[in-house]
């Protein structure tokens, strides 16, 4: 047997500024995005803006339910809407910021769950090549990841199965 050791690389801007500009533009649309979040529950505003190949910018913000479950994540919200609106463009980019109303509408760090993971893996899959993260961090930083591969190691993807 032997010991598996695995590295993640992700670079940390120190504030908006220093984003590279498509990533700035991006980060803005989805800050815009976060604004007509539904979040009466968590009160907790999510934004994502997904830039695609052919340079079309699609947003999404959380969409909250009475019955938690049913609610969904800005980043599939987002991730979806491209999908179905451009199944044949692929995924170049997604940017995700969050504010909660709980905080006085400070921004808060925010990493997409385990679902919204799943599927940007499956988007990478889907059109061949890895999507950048541009994540809002701790302290006004970004984070950004140039795959999803850096988020979501040993993913499940439909080489699994088919
Ligand atoms: N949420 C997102 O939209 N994206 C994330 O990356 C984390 C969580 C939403 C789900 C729920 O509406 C609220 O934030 C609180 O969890």
């Amino acid at each position: 047997m032997k010991e598996i050791k695995l590295e993640q690389t992700f670079t940390e801007y120190a504030d908006i500024n220093e984003l590279p500009e498509e990533d700035r533009k991006l980060m803005k649309e989805a800050e815009q995005a976060a604004e007509a979040a539904y979040a009466p529950y968590s009160k907790f505003h999510v934004g994502a803006a997904v830039l695609l190949d052919n340079g079309t910018i699609v947003k999404g913000n959380n969409q909250e339910n009475a019955a938690y479950p049913s609610g969904l994540c800005a980043e599939r919200v987002a991730l979806f809407a491209s999908g179905a609106h451009f199944p044949k463009i692929g995924i170049k980019a997604i940017a995700i910021t969050a504010y909660s109303e709980l905080k006085d509408n400070h921004h808060q760090a925010v990493s997409p769950c385990g679902d919204c993971r799943q599927v940007m893996a499956e988007y990478e899959h889907r059109y061949g090549h890895s999507i950048r993260l541009i994540m809002e961090a701790e302290e006004g930083k970004y984070l950004v990841s140039t795959s999803v591969r850096q988020l979501l190691p040993y993913m499940f993807n439909s080489d699994n199965i088919l």
